[in-house]
């Protein structure tokens, strides 16, 4: 097993038949992708992405990684939506285990933020990754300015250039300029690959790479998902099965999708998806809004809406299947508390029983439900899963008539802004 979607809890919500229905959609927006005709088609490069990563890149980027280990005591990340969350997901995803410890900058503007994490640094060696497509973007480019003048008060010349990294788009922005006129090391962030979907780019791999993450597996995995996902059809193609559900649902008046995990590592896996389909899909007036919540701690927040509230919600757990380290609960002599039903068995256990009661539940409650598991909690099967999501958000954007592969709506509030703050 490596992912595997289970549908049972959307029986009476979306049967066969009507997935079968939608089989001459679903063939037009595969036939989109693959013959590259449909909207946003120069924004495809993320297809075919893991077959093209090489092995020699990958050895580039594993020396990068050691070098900066060894002179640095600190990373900083900065970069916001598809140049962050990618990255953050996968480090917190395998553990939170980096060998140089990370911080991220760039995705807010904080002062305080950012001031407590420069006193923290201040007699560290420090090495910043400065991560934008656009390279214009405002939150990273001012995160960048006072990260480049604390540095300056550390490094000078041919140090300081050694310590700062960027990546970003080949010819065009700001932070193009920049490295033009200061001769910083740069990574190309490929054109035809849109922010959301670039984490297995330089975008993800070059933090990644530093922080001694798997960056092989990654790719391997991003390349089964490549291969497995790219059939039309619906019961041997988990992304087109998948992606017909949450339409249907969609179009039954399911308009909210959680994504529900019972495990913590899976919080910024969710975020990283939030901003993949609510991105790729919220525009024109439609969109399934994405949720998350992380079980069981949202079950004693959120459980209560999930169980009981307005029914125009359908739920996608995540889930892992082996944990990496057992932990078994001890029996007690006096079984005070009444649990020593579960003495002698893996905490994991009592986990999944909790997830199976909510499956259960939350689907008697009104709440179709679909889960997706993956084998283990490795750079493998995360890159599978990410080549997963990229390809049903590509299909389900097409379903709904919208180009996934744009985002105008993100630009309102810059107009807005940059009239506030008088940028020319
Ligand atoms: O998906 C997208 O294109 C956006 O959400 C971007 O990732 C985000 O706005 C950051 O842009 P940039 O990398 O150009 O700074």
């Amino acid at each position: 097993m490596s992912i595997i979607l289970n549908t049972d809890h959307l029986k009476g919500f979306v049967e066969k038949k009507e997935r079968d229905a939608i089989l001459p959609q679903i063939k037009a927006a595969h036939l989109s992708l693959e013959k590259k005709s449909g909207q946003g088609k120069e924004f495809l490069g993320w297809m075919d992405l893991p077959s093209k990563v090489t092995d020699h890149f990958i050895q580039e980027l594993n020396a990068l990684g050691e070098e900066v280990r060894k002179n640095s005591d600190a990373l900083i990340s900065i970069g916001i939506g598809g140049s962050y969350l990618g990255i953050r997901s996968t480090i917190e995803y395998l553990g939170g285990k980096s060998r140089l410890p990370i911080y991220y900058a760039g995705h807010q503007m904080s002062s305080d933020d950012l001031y407590n994490l420069l006193e923290k640094l201040k007699t560290k060696r420090v090495t910043v990754v400065v991560i934008s497509k656009s390279g214009t973007t405002t939150e990273p480019a001012i995160a960048f300015r006072v990260i480049k003048q604390f540095l300056k008060t550390k490094y000078k010349d041919q140090e300081l250039k050694k310590r700062i990294i960027c990546v970003t788009d080949e010819k065009k922005g700001a932070l193009q300029k920049i490295i033009d006129k200061e001769g910083y090391r740069t990574f190309v962030i490929p054109d035809d690959v849109g922010g959301r979907f670039s984490v297995l780019t330089p975008v993800g791999l070059v933090p990644l790479a530093i922080a001694g993450v798997d960056i092989q597996g990654l790719i391997e995995g991003a390349h089964k998902g490549q291969s497995e996902y790219a059939k039309l059809d619906l019961e041997q193609n988990m992304a087109y099965r998948y992606a017909a559900n949450r339409y249907l649902l969609y179009k039954k008046g399911k308009i909210i999708e959680v994504l529900s995990s019972f495990y913590p590592n899976m919080f910024y896996v969710a975020e990283w998806w939030k901003q993949l389909f609510g991105e790729s899909e919220g525009k024109d007036g439609k969109g399934i809004f994405p949720a998350s919540l992380i079980f069981s701690t949202d079950l004693h927040s959120m459980g209560q809406l999930m169980q009981d509230g307005m029914r125009n919600i359908f739920e996608t757990f995540l889930m892992i299947d082996q944990t990496a380290h057992p932990l078994i609960i001890p029996k007690e002599d006096e079984d005070l508390d009444g649990f020593n039903c579960v003495a002698g068995k893996d905490l994991d256990f009592v986990n999944k029983q909790a997830y199976l009661a909510t499956a259960m539940a939350h689907f008697e409650g009104g709440v179709p439900n679909m889960s997706i598991t993956l084998c283990k909690a490795d750079a493998f099967h995360l890159g599978q899963l990410y080549y997963f999501y990229e390809k049903t958000v590509a299909i389900s954007g097409y379903l709904l008539g919208v180009n996934p592969f744009d985002q105008p709506g993100v630009e309102a509030y810059k107009t807005k802004m940059f009239r506030l703050l008088g940028k020319v």
